[in-house]
């Protein structure tokens, strides 16, 4: 069974193994697979500037074994949009503590594309939702490969693109605000098959959040 852990600061030391096996799985995923060159490092993890203690990760763990994950840090420390590609915004950057980044969104490769139980992908982002609305968050902020735009809007997800598309290395890449909203959770629950919460704080403090059950919805 797939689990989502959410793993910060004050938790991380009870992840030692599981982060070792994320950071190497990051590397197969962007170096070796996509070819992201540039997150290449001889010690075969993908670690970048953003790891910071502040980033929050989400875990897909399966029987112990990372199968997935996403990156969240806060818009008011470094990020992606902040620090390497703020041209990809034509408005100001906000900065502010009810907006957090996400980057590094992934699922093994033998776990894609099932969507019955549901899918690796679609714990994520229900997980990812979760995350948002239980840190009270306004927006999460994101640069992705314009793929994923109709994607995102497909499961209910309300898009607000921050400036045109632009090459990034060879990929057609957009930096967008993505809306919070107990909604867009539901909507994409349903469409994808998620029964309720999935986020597992093993260890850190759970922030008070209720959503409402969705049993019925999704059977
Ligand atoms: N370019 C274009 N489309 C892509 C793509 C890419 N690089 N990667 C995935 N897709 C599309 C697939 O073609 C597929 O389309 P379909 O539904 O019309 O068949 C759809 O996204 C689903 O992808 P799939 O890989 O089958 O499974 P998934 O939904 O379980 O997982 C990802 C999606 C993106 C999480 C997974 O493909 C992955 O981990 N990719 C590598 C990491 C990555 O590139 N992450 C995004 C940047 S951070």
């Amino acid at each position: 069974m797939i689990e989502i852990h959410v793993v910060r600061r004050d938790n991380s030391h009870l992840y030692t193994e599981e982060l070792e096996q994320y950071f190497r799985a990051r590397y197969q995923i962007y170096v070796c697979e996509r070819g992201w060159m540039d997150l290449d490092r001889p010690d075969g993890r993908e670690i970048d500037q953003f790891d910071t203690p502040e980033a929050s990760h989400l875990l897909a763990l399966d029987n112990g074994r990372v199968v997935g994950g996403h990156r969240f840090n806060p818009s008011i420390g470094p990020t992606l949009l902040n620090e390497v590609f703020p041209q990809l915004s034509l408005l100001p950057l906000a900065r502010s503590p009810d907006v957090y980044e996400t980057t590094r969104l992934w699922v093994a490769k033998e776990q894609r594309g099932r969507y019955a139980h549901p899918s690796v992908e679609s714990l994520l982002l229900a997980g990812t939702m979760e995350f948002a609305l239980a840190l009270k968050l306004r927006h999460i902020r994101v640069i992705f490969e314009t793929w994923w735009l109709s994607r995102f809007q497909s499961i209910g997800w309300k898009l607000h693109p921050l400036g045109v598309p632009q090459d990034i290395n060879g990929l057609n890449c957009v930096a967008v605000l993505k809306d919070v909203s107990e909604a867009i959770w539901m909507e994409t629950c349903i469409k994808r098959s998620v029964a309720g919460p999935v986020l597992i704080w093993n260890g850190t403090a759970r922030p008070s959040y209720r959503l409402p059950e969705l049993l019925p919805a999704v059977a």
